[in-house]
């Protein structure tokens, strides 16, 4: 597959000229999993920007615009504060930046469990504001009607169970869940009840291996994992963590590189450039012309 973006940087380097190609579907990533068989797995990475998309796009099934943008674009100490108006701009610029993926946008904290009415109107405003293809919310049982009343008005919904962040001032932290039968069996009965309402996929967070296999082989569509199993049938990661954005991550982040280094080696450069007056070069500046 080829996916070079052509800037056109004459009007704006944001603007890309992608390749003619048909967008994946949430039917096409649902039916990935076929009588309990991933044969391959699905891979999600969360985007927030135009050009991250961009860059992610051809490598990822699913981008996800996460809630995650609280903490990791905005400093938020957790996802609460995030509000309806930051993920619809993050998820229009994801949906700019891309042209494979299915874009799923998180419903943030406060605008969705009150009522199923309350989440059709606030699912219908982010897929109309943003044109991503799906929306995910967390919980379980207590969201199945919800589900499959956005589900039987034309919004797909991705579910999230086990550690749920926005949950984080009852579950008490961000451990590992699943680690005793009562929690283990609440997980995996969230899960089923997410399943039979029609979830076309669900992310299990921080579970105990052994619960991650065992929701995966209950449910019928495919589960993502996240700090859960690799017998999950797929896998997402926050992509400023992978990349090593961060010094300290969660102990389920593998770090691909040292992003955050190589930012501070470049920048030190360019900072002595200035002081020492070496940049501008001669090539990065303009002369009149003869
Ligand atoms: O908000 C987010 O980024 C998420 C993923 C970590 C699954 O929900």
């Amino acid at each position: 597959m080829s996916t070079t973006f052509q800037l056109d940087t004459s009007t704006s380097r944001a603007n890309p000229t992608p390749q003619p190609m048909r967008r994946l579907t949430v039917p096409k990533i649902r039916a990935r999993k076929q009588d309990g068989v991933t044969a391959e797995p699905l891979v999600m990475l969360t985007a927030y920007t135009a050009r991250q998309a961009q860059l992610l796009d051809e490598h990822c099934d699913l981008l996800l615009v996460g809630d995650s943008l609280g903490q990791v674009i905005y400093g938020l100490p957790s996802t609460i504060p995030v509000t309806m108006e930051m993920m619809a701009n993050h998820g229009a610029a994801v949906v700019r930046g891309s042209y494979h993926a299915v874009v799923v946008i998180d419903m943030p904290f406060g605008y969705y469990e009150a009522s199923p009415q309350q989440a059709f109107e606030s699912a219908a405003l982010l897929l109309k504001q943003t044109g991503a293809a799906a929306v995910k919310l967390e919980g379980g049982e207590a969201m199945a009607e919800t589900v499959a009343f956005l589900n039987q008005r034309g919004i797909p919904v991705m579910g999230h169970v086990g550690l749920t962040p926005q949950a984080v001032n009852v579950l008490g932290g961000y451990g590992a869940r699943g680690r005793t039968d009562s929690e283990a069996g609440k997980i995996l009965s969230d899960a089923k009840a997410l399943d039979n309402a029609g979830a076309f996929a669900i992310v299990v967070e921080g579970v105990v291996e052994p619960i991650a296999i065992d929701v995966t082989k209950s449910v019928a569509c495919p589960t993502i994992g996240i700090g859960a199993s690799a017998l999950c049938d797929g896998q997402v990661l926050v992509t400023e963590d992978m990349l090593g954005m961060f010094e300290r991550v969660p102990r389920f982040v593998k770090r691909y590189e040292d992003i955050a280094g190589i930012i501070q080696k470049t920048v030190t450069r360019y900072a002595e450039e200035v002081r020492n007056r070496s940049f501008p070069g001669e090539e990065q500046t303009y002369q009149p012309k003869d």
